[in-house]
């Protein structure tokens, strides 16, 4: 059995198992950490939205959440002026690549988007950086999914549980601004090996990948 360690997150002291990642340790005790990429699923984390930062005493500079390990002793804030920056421009930059219209979208009301923006207080609305448009279509070709890749924020979720159902349809593609989730050959879902599993849908923390009902 795991050696149970004692640590504190905000002044909280918390047990947890050695070694067990610090995101799911603060999260599974309801202190909120902003994340998009991490994946319980997978042994080593992407790190790839940049929006779990915390401060950990004795460390220079923020860490990482789903990097973390914890160990007996460590001392964790989740907020701070370091911390709050990085996750405001993190989230900032993600916000002025994707299409904001909330009305009319199947996640709203269960969006991790609009989650971070409550928890941290911060604009879903770019205000210093300008909105660029992927401005690509909407792929409604399979039979009970929709995809649409302008409100996709790249976490990558849906390519690992494509990949862990055995299908392995959905992968990135391209650099950069231009980085797209998509299948082999960027042929429509409809067309492509999907079998219309969901599997990918029910890990989409936002609009991007949604049930057709
Ligand atoms: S994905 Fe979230 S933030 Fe984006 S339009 Fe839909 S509800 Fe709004
Ligand atoms: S489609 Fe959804 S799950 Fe897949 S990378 Fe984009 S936002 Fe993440
Ligand atoms: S959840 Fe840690 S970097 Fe994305």
């Amino acid at each position: 059995m795991a050696e149970t360690v004692t640590l504190t997150i905000d002044g909280r002291e918390i047990r947890a198992a050695q070694g067990e990642i610090l995101l799911w340790v603060a999260l599974d005790n309801d202190i909120y950490i902003p994340h998009l990429c991490a994946d319980r699923e997978e042994a080593h984390p992407t790190a790839s939205c940049r929006l779990c930062f915390v401060e950990v005493e004795g460390r220079p500079a923020p860490v990482p959440a789903c990097t973390l390990p914890v160990t007996e002793g460590l001392v964790v804030k989740t907020r701070g002026p370091q911390v709050d920056s990085l996750v405001a421009a993190g989230f900032e930059l993600i916000m002025s690549n994707h299409r904001l219209d909330c009305k009319n979208c199947p996640a709203n009301g269960n969006c991790e988007l609009q989650r971070i923006a409550k928890a941290r207080k911060l604009r879903l609305k770019p205000k210093n950086l300008p909105v660029l448009d992927k401005n690509l279509p909407v792929d409604d070709s399979a039979a009970n999914i929709i995809y649409d890749p302008n409100k996709c924020v790249l976490c990558g979720q849906c390519v690992r549980a494509c990949r862990r159902s055995g299908n392995g349809t959905l992968g990135f593609a391209r650099r950069g601004y231009l980085r797209v989730v998509t299948t082999f050959g960027n042929i429509p879902l409809g067309e492509s090996s999907c079998t219309n599993c969901g599997a990918c849908v029910k890990v989409c923390p936002v609009g991007a990948l949604t049930d057709k009902q």
